[in-house]
C-alpha cells in the first residue's frame, strides 16, 4: 500500500501500459484520475474499478484539457504522462510540417505542460512523483519512426531538466523506457481493428519474444510496476534518472546474446586463408 491516500493522474490510463499503471496504483491505495480520449475504455476501466479509479475524458494535445484533468483531482501526488501513439510515419525528407507538429504534440508538449500544470498542485502538499514515458526509441534509430523518436528523446531529456527545475520543490521527476510491450499501440499505428488488430497483435507478441536476450513478451504490467516504483518513497532519492524495462532490447546485437546468431567475427574467421 505504497500509494494509501495520494491522488494519481495516470494520462492514456484507458489502455495498455496506462491502463495496467492505473490497476496498480490503485491496487497499492492510490485515488486514481484516468485522463484519455478513448471514453469507452476509460469508462470500463472505471466501472471495473470499485471507485478506485475515476475517469475523465482528455486530449492531452489540448494544454486547457490536462490543466482541467490535473484541477479535477483536487491536490495531486503521483502523475504519470503516457498517453501516446505511433505518430508520424514518414522518413525526414518526406513529412509535413502539421504531421511533425502533432507527433511532437502528443508525445512531447503534453510531456512538458503536465508537469507544468501538476507542479504547483504538488509544490502546495510539499511535493510530489512525476514518471514521464519515454522509450527505447530515445536511445537510438531502428525502434521507431523519425518524428516519434525524436518526441521520446525530448521526453527524455526534458525529464532530467524537470528534475532539476523542481528538485526545490521536493518533487521528483523519472523516466520509464519500456522496450517491445504487447499493446494496441502497433495495431492502432497501422489502422487496424477487430479481427485484424488481434492478429496482429498476436503476431506482434510472437515478434517480441525474438527480438530480445529475454524471450518472453514484454507486458504492460512489467511497465507498470517500475513506474510504481519510480513514483513510490521507495524511490525517494531518484531523480533526473531513466529506467529501461526493455528485456534488454538494447544490451546490443542479437549475436552478443543469440549463440545461433552469425556475428562478423564468425564471418571473417570463415575467410579463406
Ligand atoms: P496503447 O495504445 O495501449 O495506449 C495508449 C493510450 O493513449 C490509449 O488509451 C489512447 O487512447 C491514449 N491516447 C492517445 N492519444 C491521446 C490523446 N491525444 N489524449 C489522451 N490520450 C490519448 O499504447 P501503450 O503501448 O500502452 O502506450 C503508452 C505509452 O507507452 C505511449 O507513450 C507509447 O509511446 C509508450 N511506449 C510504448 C511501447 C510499446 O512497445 N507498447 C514502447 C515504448 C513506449
Amino acid at each position: 500500500m505504497r500509494f494509501a491516500g495520494k491522488r494519481a493522474v495516470v494520462t492514456g490510463g484507458a489502455s495498455g501500459i496506462g491502463r495496467a499503471t492505473a490497476l496498480r496504483l490503485a491496487e497499492e491505495g492510490a485515488a486514481v484520475i484516468v485522463g484519455d480520449i478513448d471514453e469507452a475504455g476509460g469508462r470500463a476501466l472505471a466501472d471495473a474499478s470499485n471507485g478506485r479509479i475515476t475517469f475523465r475524458r482528455t486530449d492531452v494535445t489540448q494544454a486547457g484539457e490536462i490543466e482541467t484533468l490535473l484541477d479535477s483531482a483536487g491536490g495531486l501526488d503521483v502523475l504519470f504522462n503516457n498517453a501516446g501513439a505511433g505518430g508520424a510515419r514518414e522518413p525526414i525528407d518526406e513529412i509535413s510540417p502539421e504531421a511533425w507538429d502533432r507527433t511532437q504534440a502528443l508525445l512531447l508538449r503534453s510531456v512538458a505542460l503536465g508537469i507544468r500544470y501538476a507542479a504547483p498542485a504538488m509544490a502546495k502538499r510539499g511535493g510530489g512523483a512525476i514518471v514521464n514515458t519515454a522509450s527505447v526509441a530515445a536511445l537510438g534509430a531502428g525502434y521507431a519512426p523519425t518524428a516519434y523518436s525524436t518526441a521520446k528523446a525530448g521526453v527524455l531529456h526534458l525529464t532530467r531538466m524537470a528534475a532539476a527545475d523542481l528538485a526545490r520543490h521536493n518533487i521528483r521527476v523519472n523516466a520509464v523506457l519500456p522496450g517491445f510491450i504487447a499493446t494496441n499501440i502497433f495495431a492502432a499505428s497501422l489502422g487496424l481493428e477487430g479481427d485484424r488488430r488481434d492478429q496482429a497483435n498476436a503476431a506482434i507478441a510472437g515478434m517480441a519474444a525474438e527480438a530480445q536476450p529475454i524471450r518472453r513478451t514484454g507486458r504492460p504490467e512489467d511497465i507498470a510496476a517500475a513506474v510504481a516504483f519510480l513514483a513510490s518513497d521507495d524511490a525517494a532519492f531518484v531523480t533526473g534518472a531513466h529506467l529501461l524495462v526493455d528485456g534488454g532490447l538494447t544490451i546490443g546485437p542479437r549475436h552478443s546474446w543469440d549463440p545461433a546468431a552469425p556475428s562478423l567475427f564468425a564471418a571473417l574467421e570463415q575467410l579463406p586463408a
